[in-house]
């Protein structure tokens, strides 16, 4: 009764989420199970950005209710954003879920449980669903060192981790029109930095080589919490720090803020080169007008002078970002804005989305909103101009030499799969011993969204070459 399976929607931090409390569920005694035909207890880790994204869990779980009417045993619960969101409102639609936690309650899921196992052990009738989507002070340390602890379902045999999530900070409170998540997420709260770069140090004595540092705005970390020392923000610091640590080889964060790119961040890509060459700027629309209604605190112009400043630091640099087409009153003109802007930075990957009405936002009211079917076309013409761009990209690297972090085995188990610094997908034959290792992969074919290649016992030419050899020579690879 004790064997768990937790499906997870949404963002890097949702996932990490989940990985935190399967890693609490464990260490208490549960059994996370890969099969969700094979568990007593299903949670449901929620994310709320989009309206589509909320139907999809709910749909979800009024299905799963139906599992509870034959088994009244089987418990089902709904955690995270939109527990967060929709809190005891979701109960209309699904009466019968016995569980609703939200983004700062985490830590409490493996206590419910016990509670409501223990109820039903002791012949208790089902009772009233859990609803706990308070506030707590502090959550955001609650959940850390997740993936220290002791996987008792992995055995010995499991590969170690070479990449792991590390949450630095928590909420957001920019603002911005369309946003429901500083509703799901609360206030901004700062994890401390010693306790960040300690965790960090510990992963990488497990053999952890990559990093991504995880937060709603990780750019504004400690803000409120630190000084900026001889004009370099607290995130910066906190860079600094995780990259003198040994062990670690690469680090990423997501998401950042455009206004958070000041001259010390920019340097910082000159100075740090574990810093992956790969930067996620939401740019969200090229239209100054549209900007200023979504309450971004940046221009096209401002946008694009980061753009070039990050180029002129690291010419090779990969860029991705976030847009929303059809935001209310984009007009025709607004949309070319965003085109061009979007054509001329020349994105190697782009996550584009439909503005969806989030109720509770300023945006949900605002006039002139826009047809799903303007909405559509929109979406794929940045999409058509995405595909280009990652075609060319590829087509620049067939014959070149790329750093690789293997990952592990492919989805046919046949090929293993790894990531460039560029954050790439690559896939190619290896060896199960290879696994976590940065290898040098030679890439003779590409398809817009996958590298594959061949392994090389020689150097790579990326322009972070340089730095990246030393590190290379120790892990050439032995098949
Ligand atoms: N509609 C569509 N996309 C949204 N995003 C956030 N809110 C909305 C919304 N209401 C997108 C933004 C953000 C990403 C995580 O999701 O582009 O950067």
């Amino acid at each position: 009764m004790n064997r768990v399976f937790i499906k997870t929607y949404g963002c890097q931090m949702n996932e990490r989420d989940s990985e935190a409390v399967a890693a609490m569920l464990r260490a208490r005694g549960y059994r996370i199970v890969a099969d969700e035909a094979d568990c007593d207890i299903l949670l449901l880790n929620t994310c709320s950005v989009r309206d589509a994204a909320e139907q999809k869990a709910i749909g979800k779980a009024g299905y799963l209710q139906k599992r509870k009417k034959k088994n009244p045993d089987f418990i089902l619960g709904i955690l995270g954003c939109m527990a967060q969101n929709r809190g005891a409102e979701l109960l209309e639609k699904l009466p019968d879920l016995d569980l609703i936690i939200g983004t700062q309650k985490f830590h409490q899921v493996p206590g419910y449980l016990d509670n409501l196992r223990a109820a039903r052990a002791a012949g208790v009738p089902v009772g009233e669903t859990i609803v706990d989507i308070a506030e707590e002070a502090g959550s955001q340390n609650t959940i850390r060192d997740h993936v220290l602890m002791q996987d008792a379902d992995a055995g010995a045999e499991a590969p170690p981790q070479v990449s792991a999530f590390v949450s630095i900070q928590q909420g957001c409170n920019m603002d911005c029109a369309f946003c429901i998540v500083p509703k799901t997420r609360g206030d901004e709260r700062s994890r401390p930095m010693d306790e960040i770069v300690a965790e960090c140090r510990a992963l990488a004595e497990r053999g952890v080589r990559e990093i991504t540092l995880l937060g709603q705005i990780v750019t504004s970390y400690g803000r409120r919490d630190y000084v900026h020392t001889d004009g370099v923000s607290p995130f910066v610091q906190l860079l600094d720090r995780v990259h003198a640590l040994g062990g670690i080889e690469r680090i990423r964060f997501t998401s950042p803020h455009p206004r958070g790119f000041k001259d010390d961040l920019v340097e910082a890509y000159g100075r740090l080169p574990k810093l992956c060459g790969y930067v996620h700027l939401p740019m969200q629309s090229g239209s100054n007008r549209i900007l200023r209604a979504m309450n971004r605190p940046y221009t096209r112009e401002r946008y694009r002078e980061i753009v070039d400043a990050l180029r002129a630091v690291r010419p090779d640099m990969y860029f991705s970002t976030d847009i929303i087409v059809g935001f209310p009153g984009e007009t025709e003109e607004d949309f070319a804005q965003t085109r061009e802007l979007f054509e001329a930075v020349n994105y190697d990957m782009a996550y584009i989305f439909k503005y969806s009405v989030r109720t509770g936002t300023p945006a949900a009211t605002m006039a002139d909103q826009v047809s799903e079917a303007v909405k559509e076309s929109r979406n794929q013409a940045l999409l058509d101009v995405l595909e280009r761009n990652s075609v060319r990209r590829n087509a620049t690297l067939l014959g070149h030499v790329e750093e690789v972090l293997v990952d592990g085995p492919d989805k046919t188990g046949r090929r293993f799969t790894g990531r460039t610094r560029g954050n790439r997908v690559a896939v190619f034959e290896a060896n199960s011993r290879l696994i976590g290792q940065l290898v040098p992969l030679k890439i003779d074919r590409a398809t817009p969204s996958t590298l594959y290649g061949e392994l090389v016992l020689i150097g790579v030419e990326s322009p972070e070459s340089r730095v990246q050899s030393r590190t290379l020579s120790a892990s050439v690879p032995r098949l």
